[in-house]
């Protein structure tokens, strides 16, 4: 299955609201929460996502770039965040943080940035619905796609299949008509979308043309 996941961050704030109504059509939506210590930029917080869930029905995939993550999982989870996505650079004990999270009552996932390797957490995926893989540096939107990531999407996708695992492979940054192809290829589930989407004069038609990419390329 693959999940085209609109990043709100790109959308239009002043008419947030009708942003998100224009990509209904969507897998789920991703929501991106920065505090200006854990990345240069702030974003929003649970009264935004409040305000967003409010106004749909869709999956709230929350990608949580902030320190102390464990100390803002139950605001997240109350403004509607369906699966908390935490940095596991942000803390000691990111199976604890996983654990916590599915207590709580929504689905887990941890991100990566560019630089962090993947082998450390290959055993702990288990407590982990997404692993989500960072192909820009978290922060900031618009930026350019680093194709050295796929890499670590492979390394997953192999001990995924091979452990039978249903954990998701996400990947967030750059992504759009001339990237997704290579990034489904090599066995991402979930893809991001920012600019490509909210950028385009038909959100809605930007989201099924990049759906019909990746299953293209899934599928060869
Ligand atoms: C970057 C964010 C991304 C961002 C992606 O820190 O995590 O989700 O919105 O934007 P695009 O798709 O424009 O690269
Ligand atoms: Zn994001």
């Amino acid at each position: 299955m693959i999940y085209i996941a609109p990043s709100i961050l790109a959308a239009d704030y002043a008419a947030l609201g009708n942003d998100v109504r224009k990509v209904g059509n969507a897998d789920l939506l991703h929501v991106d929460i920065m505090d200006g210590h854990f990345v240069p930029n702030l974003s929003f917080g649970p009264d935004v996502t409040r305000a967003v869930n409010g106004v749909t029905e869709q999956f709230l995939d929350m990608h949580l770039m902030i320190e102390e993550p464990e100390r803002w999982f139950e605001a997240y989870i109350d403004a509607g965040g369906d699966r908390l996505v935490f940095h596991v650079e942000a803390t000691d004990d990111h199976v604890a943080a996983g654990r916590q999270i599915r207590e709580l009552g929504a689905q887990s996932g941890f991100a990566i940035k560019p630089g962090t390797s993947v082998e450390p957490y290959l055993d702990d995926l288990e407590h982990f619905d997404e692993v989500m893989v960072m192909s820009v540096e978290p922060g900031f939107g618009g930026q350019k796609f680093m194709p050295e990531v796929l890499g670590k999407v492979l390394t997953l996708r192999d001990h995924i299949n091979e452990r039978g695992l249903d954990t998701l492979i996400g990947i967030d940054g750059g992504i759009g008509a001339g990237t997704i192809a290579e990034a489904a290829a090599a066995g991402v589930d979930a893809f991001v979308a920012g600019s490509a989407v909210f950028g385009a004069d038909n959100p809605a038609e930007a989201v099924d043309n990049l759906r019909r990419l990746a299953a293209e390329a899934r599928e060869s």
